[in-house]
Order: C-alpha cells, then structure tokens, then sequence
C-alpha cells in the first residue's frame, strides 16, 4: 500500500506530518460529503467568532471587518453553486477557513485563533438543530390545526372505540382525533423544551481546555442568539445530550404519526371502509388494477424505525466516551440530520394527507355503531344509576349480551317485556339509554367523549393554538 501520491490532505495539518493521508483513509475520515449541511451555520458562527476576536482586540477591527465580509463571500459563492467543496477539504470547517484564505489572504488565517473545530462543530450542529426545532414545531401547529377544523366538523359523527382492538365504546370522531391532537401538543411542549438545552453555546471551549486568549464568549453567545454558555469547557465539547434528547423527541412525535397512520391504514380498507382516500394521496399497484393503496400513512410507519434507529445509535455512541472530544463524535451528523429531515417530511405529508388526502364516511360510520354491542356498558351503568350495585348489573349485562349473540339480536331489539323480566328497573327510556348517539352525549365527564366536553375541548385546543401563535 502506498501513499507516496500527495494527496492535498498533507496540507491540513501541521508540519509534524511528513506524508499525506491514504487515499482511502482520506475518504474513511472525511466528513464533507455530509456535514456540508452545516456550511451556513458555519459562516454565521464563524462571522460571530471574528467580531468577538476584534471585540475583544484579538485581532484588529479591521481584521474582523475583512473576515467577516470574506466569510459573507464564501456563502454566495456556496449558495450560487460556485463553491462546492470536495473530500480534500476533510469537512466543512476546513473546506470554509480555506476557501476564505483563498479569497482575503493570510487575514483568512487568523480566523481559527482561540477556537477549535471541537467547539466549532458543536456550534453548528447547535445552531443548525435550533432552526430545524422551530420548523419541526411550525409543522406540529400546521398538523394540530388540521386536525382540529376536522373535529370541529365531525363532532357528532360517531366512530367505534376499541380496547384490545375490539369493539369497547362508540366515540364522537372529534374526540378520537383530538387525543392526536393532544399528543402532538405533548411533542410541541417537548420540543420547546429540548430547545433550551440546545441553545447553550460550547463556542470558546476550544479543544478542550480552554484558550490562552482574553476571549469573550458571552459576547459571542449573544450575537449568535445563544441563551447562555456551557460552564465547564470539557463538557461544552463533547456534550451531545441535546442531539440525544431532540432524536427522543422526534422519536416520540414518529411513535404519534406512526400510531395515526396505523389507524388510517386500516380504517380504509375494505372491511372497515370508515374513510376513503383521494387520489391525491394514494397509489395504484401494478398489476391489480382494482388497488388504491395508502402509501403515505405506510411510509410514515416504515420511516419511524429510522428515527428510532438514530436515537439508538447516539445513545450508542455516546456510552463509552471518555472525555472530551473524540472522532466518534463526528458520527452524530448524519443520525441527526436523517433524524430532522425525516421528521419534518412525515409532518408535511401526514398534514397534507388529513388536510386533503381523505374522507371520513359518517354513514358508514354510524352504521358501524349502530351493529354491535358497544352500547352494553350503558345498560350497566343505567341500572346502577337506579341504585343496582354495578357488579350486579354488569353479570346481568352479560348474560343479555349471550343471550342475544345466540338469538342473532342487538341489545336495541329486546321487546319491552324481555328487558323488564330481566329486570324490574328497566323502563321504556331504555331505549334512547342505549341509541349510539345517547350512549357518546352521557359521557360528559371532563375529558370524556360527551359532546359537550368535545366542544369544551375544542375551545381549549384553539386557546392552545392561538396562544402558541401570540409567543411565536
Ligand atoms: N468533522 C469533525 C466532526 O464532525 C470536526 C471536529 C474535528 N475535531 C477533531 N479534533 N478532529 O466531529
């Protein structure tokens, strides 16, 4: 194996190196190819980096001036496609300082006074997480509005409720959405909170220790919009909780879309029938012509163990760690960077899907409730209210319910007489105790599915929303 092709890596690093990487190693070690996501958040950290040396007269005021304003070049020349670094430059940092000497000259060469690229890159993945959160949490507002103008329409429209996945109690449809609503307002408030462990600045940490130099890091935490800085320089560089927790988070939020989806993949097919999907969110197969098949609710289910799979290799990575900085660290890019871009595509697409891709079926709906048993806790709990011990009437119930499943009959087709030879309570206004509709209305206890508590709810999740906007 040779390594005698010089290879512009020898160029990186001090003059200790006598010979240039192996190629291959070269590859192995690069991180460019992905961490070029973080170019802007790159030059904006080092653009705060500069004003703070000449702030702090590390360098002079016009040292900053002309590396800020070269640092403002390399980001048109990388917007406008001009700048398009490869494995030589090893990774963003070095890929951005280099280019930046390039352009301004030896100036471009006091950039990295007094920092490293352990704190550099904490920087950046800080910054660029930030801005990923605040997206994420528009998406979960753009998604929990969605959801809400549904509830609103549909809170008579009855749904079956299930336990075990068998039939349990008929809901109001606007209740069944509203729990989603509910945890996505769980994952919002997440969120918020993973963000203000985000937004502590390792920036002036160094490699590890520290700096020689009488740096400011306050003042370069605030022209970054950082909330504090990192105490202890040690934790500051190789922290990388706040990735951990955001990969929870989003892990969380794919568990509540993947939930969902599972919900919409079986409500449409042909033995429940409760929605239809539109054209504009389902595909066909490519021999059976009768398919329409719910591709985005199954994408967003197959695309959760991706999440989960990042959290996992983080936790991973991380366990073994000694301090401070090690090149392990280098692996948490590509985990967190799938993790934000996957999150933000499932919102998207669960947003569209709800917002357009599908129809409840209230008739279908209705027909479904109306066909079983789900109203059998209400004849319970109608004896009890007339002072029959529960457990009393709940056996009495079940003997009913066996007596009608073997005569091929609801609970609404028992004659007058047969219920009262049952029992001596029951009276004529059995009848409307046990409608599907009258079984949903009574259960009006805070957070039930009563359609008074529904509309209460959603008058909370509108003040929810709305508040959200007014801090926004
Ligand atoms: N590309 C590196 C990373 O992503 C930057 C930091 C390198 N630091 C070092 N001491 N080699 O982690």
């Amino acid at each position: 194996m040779s390594t005698a092709s010089p290879s512009p890596q020898s160029a990186t690093w001090s003059q200790r190196f006598e010979s240039a990487l192996h190629p291959a190693i070269a590859q192995f070690n690069a991180s460019i190819g992905f961490d070029i996501e973080l170019i802007e958040y790159d030059i904006t950290g080092s653009q705060a980096h500069a004003r703070m040396l000449a702030h702090t007269g590390i360098i002079t005021p016009e040292e900053g001036e002309t590396l800020v304003q070269g640092l403002e070049q390399v980001r048109q020349e990388y917007r406008q496609g001009q700048f398009q670094p490869g494995v030589e430059a090893e990774d963003v940092h070095f890929a951005v300082e280099r280019r930046l000497t390039e352009l301004i000259g030896d100036v471009g060469k006091k950039l990295h006074t007094a920092r490293s690229r352990n704190d550099q890159v904490g920087t950046d993945t800080r910054l660029y997480l930030r801005d990923h959160i605040r997206h994420i949490r528009q998406r979960i507002r753009t998604l929990q509005g969605v959801l809400l103008r549904l509830a609103e329409q549909h809170v008579e429209t009855l749904i079956p409720g299930y336990t075990h996945l068998q039939r349990a109690q008929p809901l109001s449809l606007a209740h069944h959405l509203l729990a989603y609503f509910e945890m996505l307002q769980r994952d919002w408030e997440r969120l918020g909170d993973v963000a203000k462990r985000v937004n502590v600045s390792p920036l002036g940490c160094g490699a590890l220790a520290g700096t020689t130099f009488p740096i400011d890091r306050h003042y370069s935490a605030e022209l970054l919009h950082f909330d504090s800085v990192y105490s202890n320089s040690l934790d500051g560089v190789s922290d990388r909780d706040f990735a951990i927790e955001f990969l929870c988070g989003a892990s969380l939020i794919m568990v509540h879309l993947s939930r969902l989806s599972e919900e919409v993949i079986f409500w449409a097919s042909e033995e429940f029938r409760f929605v239809t999907l539109r054209d504009s969110c389902s595909t066909g197969s490519s021999i059976m012509p009768q398919k329409k098949n719910p591709d985005v609710p199954e994408l967003v289910r197959g695309k959760t163990g991706r999440v989960f799979g990042h959290l996992q290799a983080l936790l991973v990575m991380m366990k073994g760690l000694p301090l401070a900085y090690n090149k392990d660290l280098q692996e948490d890019k590509e985990a967190l960077f799938d993790g934000v871009k996957t999150v933000e595509a499932c919102l998207e697409a669960m947003t569209i899907l709800f917002d357009q891709g599908l129809e409840f079926q209230p008739a279908r709906l209705g027909a479904a409730v109306a066909e079983d048993f789900s109203n059998a806790t209400d004849v319970a709990d109608y004896l009890a209210a007339k002072g029959v011990p529960f457990r009393e009437a709940y056996n009495l119930v079940g003997k009913v319910v066996k007596t009608c499943l073997s005569q091929g009959k609801l609970l609404k087709d028992l004659s007058l007489e047969e219920w009262q030879a049952l029992h001596p309570q029951f009276a004529a206004d059995i009848y409307e105790a046990i409608a599907p509709k009258q079984v949903v209305a009574a259960r009006n206890s805070y957070g039930g599915t009563g359609f008074e508590q529904v509309r209460q709810a959603i008058a909370r999740a509108h003040d929810r929303l709305g508040a959200a906007e007014a801090t926004a």
